[in-house]
């Protein structure tokens, strides 16, 4: 979960009884199936920070990015279709899209990202064509906590282009970064494909708004899965939403709330010098909320898990983050260091340390 705990509660909450009172019962009434226009100003000014120049008609408000996922899925993916994700990838994504049974490709990530020179050979394998779309979250990965280099999305935009490939940056965590510079999203390179966004990390992941940037016949089939799913998202909340970025300073809540992630990021990573086994290895975000930590092959994190939750502490373990089956990821686990203090950081690297001894114990026994 992200760290809202330094939302400015009083200005929102006038905000949001003074928009009532202002936009009067349109706040509570169903609204256009795309979103609000004001909503769609509100994102196309968002995301001209990162330089990607649009108008309301290209995007979509999504009752957050996972639906966005969910109607990507339903509107592309037909029984069989081959689909590429970096491993490890987002098990969300993974669950939304498995509903419609692809063949998920994983192409494996080091720390600059999708590698993109395997993915040529696959794509070189498959043909032009061959797969429906190839999903990636270039910044701050969840799990992984890596961000692909510059070089790797201008390879991946030639790549896609040359194979006539459609590409999907989901980019839930771009704004979260807090060393090093910022990396232009592909979208701001090539308009060709469909960007992601969402409310969730940088103001409240309770509001469930997100958003597809994309071609415009795209979104129009986009529009019509949408209709059957929901009929339009929260009215609302979109309100709020609008509100929140225009009349309060989220700027300066939200790099407050980065300064607490880098150093709870620290305060982590010090803690596995500190405390893991020396064979353990780890990645090394430059912002977002993870860190992907894989263990000598004879650990199974799934195991590990029991043994975890008995000291108080949780992980996501690294199986889930691969296409089911795959037998990929099985040593491997993800840590969240947004939510927690870096003393109790510190304490839980600590237990889950001595949670792996125990485990180890008994396996041997
Ligand atoms: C990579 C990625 N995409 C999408 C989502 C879904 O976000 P939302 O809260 O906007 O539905 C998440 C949530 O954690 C995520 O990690």
């Amino acid at each position: 979960m992200p760290d809202i705990a330094g939302l400015p509660l009083e200005q929102i909450s006038a905000s949001v009884a003074r928009a009532i009172l202002e936009e009067g019962v349109a706040a509570l009434q169903y609204g256009d199936t795309t979103g609000r226009l004001k909503t769609k100003q509100v994102i196309c000014g968002l995301v001209a920070d990162f330089d990607i120049q649009i108008v309301p008609e290209d995007l979509i408000i999504t009752t957050g990015a996972q639906q966005a996922l969910e109607l990507i899925g339903k509107t592309f993916i037909d029984r069989g279709d081959v689909v590429i994700t970096e491993g490890p990838s987002y098990l969300g994504a993974l669950q939304a899209f498995s509903a419609y049974e692809p063949d998920v490709h994983t192409i494996p990530s080091d720390e600059n990202g999708m590698d993109t020179d395997l993915l040529a050979e696959e794509l070189a394998r498959l043909g032009p064509r061959g797969a429906k779309f190839i999903y990636t979250i270039p910044n701050f990965n969840n799990p992984s906590g890596v961000t692909m280099s510059l070089e790797r999305r201008m390879h991946l935009l030639d790549l896609a282009r040359k194979y006539d490939i459609l590409v999907i940056e989901d980019d839930a965590y771009g704004r979260l970064r807090f060393e090093e510079e910022t990396i232009p999203p592909m979208r701001s390179i090539d308009p060709n494909i469909l960007y992601l966004g969402t409310v969730s990390k940088i103001f409240a992941p309770g509001l469930r708004t997100g958003w597809i940037i994309g071609p415009r016949p795209i979104l129009e089939k986009i529009k019509l899965v949408k209709q059957g799913d929901d009929l339009c998202g929260s009215t609302l909340n979109q309100v709020i939403v609008e509100r929140y970025f225009t009349e309060i300073d989220w700027r300066s809540t939200l790099d407050a709330t980065i300064g607490r992630y880098h150093e709870r990021r620290d305060a982590l990573l010090s803690a596995l010098e500190e405390y893991f086994p020396a064979e353990a290895t780890w990645t090394r975000p430059q912002g977002g909320l993870f860190v992907w930590i894989n263990l000598p092959e004879h650990i199974k994190t799934k195991q590990l898990l029991p043994f975890a939750l008995e000291k108080g502490v949780t992980f996501v373990p690294g199986d889930g983050c691969y296409p089911a089956g795959t037998g990929l990821g099985l040593s491997s686990m993800r840590v969240c260091f947004s939510f927690e203090e870096p003393g109790k950081l510190r304490e839980a690297i600590r237990r889950l340390a001595a949670a792996i001894d125990e485990y180890l114990e008994a396996s041997k026994a």
